[in-house]
């Protein structure tokens, strides 16, 4: 890498390799960014070609108007690279978390057998284009074969994350009112079996899922699974005499391709929908471009399928482009520190994908650690979930990257589909903190309260312009309210809204500041306050609550709740714990709990989080006149110092 300032460039080298390495690149998708779209899905497999490329009624807008697509078409039997070539080359390589097991590679041909089998066993379940499909499995492959066969087949998958709660399966599956859930007996996490199966099981109650599709991953190693005569049928029974042939279902772009879950501001989750033809352009060429994506790579991004970077970059970008990939079932620091430094080194990965989270955990176990290690193969690294520092930004690519990969910190959300905002590694620039430029044909601007434009370096809303990105949500599942009021209020109906708050240097590198919403995020998972407090008041002692995020070393950031109960409660910490643990699962659990008698609000009744926030971090309190209750500041503060 070449440094000018505190600008780094790829070398000379890196650049001329790159596939992308000329910046004019931008000027000719900004001259027209529909046909800069447009070109790009033409080197896709299209059994019609579109009529339209972009149609615009706001705020509601398609993408390849028209056209009939199969995204598993793309990534087997016609992916644009051929499939001859790609036929017998590892497509995912898995690495499981005990030491000891061995791990599986699929070739492209063995996985496209796979899909095909459990495509037609889902058929022979009833599964029908447009129906929906529950996915509740760990990271194993054949969360990533079920993924696919649902959209071999035009079946709607909406993965829940396994570490999610019972409830939230349940909240997930009644809103999509799926009739099958695949999900597995359990699985492994730091040396410990997790009874995914009893989960699923109380997670399917009151839902309409009337077939449960159950992996064996543990072998019955730790518990007999308790099986439901009738509903339940092993993966292994229903896949293993199925044809390895299933024609693909031709869907049309606009189709709903999946349903991926984010956090509202109630405590309803949101389900994001997400199309066919868009989605597979926007993650075929994202990928491409932004992790230089070529035949001899081996590609590991650590995201977790039940978010929506595992699915684009642990699932269809890798695969839409022929590559190599890992996917690793357990934490990365376990069973020692070092797992994932092994995993780069025994596979020789090239382009390391991962959370500011993870980097900053990997930093606080010392440079030592990493003396064994040369990462000699490693040619990117890449960012996302949460503004990375300037400090593990530095660390990330010095003691990773060995000074030598182009770091590319990636903005996106799980609406956009794709990563939106980043350098791209054979151009550069990059710069400590700064996500860096819009991907080309990508309009963003920072603007003001009155929806003005910002000067640079003004603070100020980031929202993006028509015709925006393919991927690009196109509604809230069942609830076309919300999307409206999320996307297309703030600035009208033709600027979509981010609710990330931005700066722009003179370069026009972006700067995240974060979220100007309710939501908090926990290691780079998105938790909103309200989804917090509506689970904790559920318990019925429990008057009031408001949640806030406060910064946290590895986290990022991390919940601390303050409570009013009824009367005086036995081990009522204990309680909200384990009711965030039942409600949302074990990533919102907060660092501190206040019991208080109030908590400061307007007059209109509004709790001022802001406060507490202050209060939590010994802050100026500032500006009080606007409190009804200006006394609960003295209480909150002794209760805070006294804990
Ligand atoms: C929010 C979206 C993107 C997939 C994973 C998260 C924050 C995301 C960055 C980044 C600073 C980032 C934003 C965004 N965010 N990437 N590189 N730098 N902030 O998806 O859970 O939908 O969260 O994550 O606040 O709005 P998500």
């Amino acid at each position: 890498m070449i440094k000018k300032g505190n600008l780094y460039y790829p070398s000379k080298d890196f650049q001329k390799k790159a596939i992308i390495n000329n910046p004019s690149i931008y000027k000719k998708a900004e001259r027209n960014p529909v046909k800069f779209w447009e070109d790009l899905a033409k080197e896709l497999f299209w059994f019609k070609k579109w009529k339209k490329g972009f149609v615009h009624n706001p705020p509601y807008f398609e993408w390849f108007k028209g056209g009939k697509i199969n995204i598993t078409s793309n990534i087997f039997e016609n992916n644009p690279l051929g499939f001859d070539k790609i036929k017998n080359k590892a497509a995912l390589i898995w690495e499981p978390e005990p030491i000891e097991e061995r791990p599986r590679i699929l070739t492209y041909y063995e996985l496209f057998r796979e899909v095909n089998r459990l495509a037609n066993g889902l058929k022979d379940l009833g599964v029908k284009k447009g129906d929906r499909v529950g996915i509740y499995l760990p990271m194993i492959p054949e969360a990533i074969i079920s993924m696919l066969a649902c959209a071999r087949i035009g079946a709607v998958h909406a993965v829940v994350f396994s570490a999610f709660s019972p409830h939230a399966l349940q909240v997930r599956l009644q809103d999509t009112q799926a009739k099958v859930l695949i999900t597995a007996d359990g699985y492994y996490r730091r040396g410990k079996i997790i009874d995914l199966k009893k989960n699923a099981d109380r997670g399917t109650k009151n839902t309409k899922v009337k077939k449960v599709i159950v992996v064996n991953r543990t072998d019955d190693k730790a518990y007999p699974v308790k099986w439901n005569k009738g509903k339940d049928i092993w993966y292994e029974d229903l896949t293993k005499n199925q044809k390895d042939y299933c024609k693909p279902e031709i869907m049309d772009s606009e189709d709903i391709f999946f349903i991926l879950y984010t956090s509202g501001s109630t405590g309803k989750p949101k389900g994001c929908i997400h199309t066919c033809g868009g989605y597979t352009v926007q993650a075929k060429f994202t990928a491409k471009w932004i992790f230089d994506l070529k035949q001899d790579d081996i590609f590991w991004s650590t995201a977790d399928l039940g978010w929506v970077t595992g699915h684009t970059y642990s699932c269809y970008g890798p695969l839409l482009n022929g590559t190599t990939f890992i996917m690793f079932e357990g934490a990365p620091n376990w069973p020692v520190p070092d797992r994932w430094g092994q995993i780069i080194e025994k596979y020789g990965v090239t382009t390391f994908y991962t959370a500011p989270t993870a980097i900053r955990m990997f930093q606080k176990y010392g440079t030592d650690l990493l003396k064994k290690y040369k990462f000699e193969t490693l040619q990117i690294l890449g960012s996302v979930g949460e503004p990375i520092d300037e400090a593990a930004w530095k660390w990330y690519f010095k003691e990773i990257g060995k000074n030598k990969c182009p770091l590319v910190d990636t903005w996106w959300q799980t609406e956009t589909g794709g990563i939106l905002i980043t350098c791209l590694p054979g151009i550069g620039p990059f710069k400590p903190s700064f996500t860096g430029l819009p991907f080309p044909g990508i309009k963003f601007e920072i603007l003001n309260k009155k929806g003005e434009k910002c000067k640079t370096g003004e603070h100020g809303n980031l929202i993006m312009l028509p015709p925006f990105c393919p991927g690009l949500l196109r509604g809230v599942y069942k609830n076309p309210k919300k999307y409206l009021d999320t996307y297309w209020k703030e600035y009208g109906k033709e600027i979509y809204f981010t609710s990330d708050g931005a700066l722009k240097d003179k370069n026009g590198l972006i700067r995240i500041i974060g979220r100007i919403d309710d939501v908090i995020k926990v290691a780079g998972h998105r938790v909103t306050t309200g989804e917090l407090e509506s689970a904790i008041t559920k318990l019925h002692f429990i008057t009031e609550c408001a949640v806030i995020g406060i910064p946290d070393e590895i986290r990022g950031e991390i919940p601390v709740v303050f409570i009013i109960s009824k009367n005086k409660i036995k081990d009522i910490e204990k309680q909200v714990i384990s009711q965030i643990r039942k409600e949302i699962g074990p990533i919102a659990l907060p660092k501190k709990i206040y019991s208080v008698s109030d908590l400061p609000k307007t007059r209109s009744g509004k709790i001022m989080r802001r406060i507490l926030k202050k209060l939590f971090s010994k802050e100026p309190l500032g500006d009080l006149s606007t409190l009804a209750n200006p006394e609960t500041v003295e209480q909150i503060k002794k209760v805070i110092i006294d804990k």
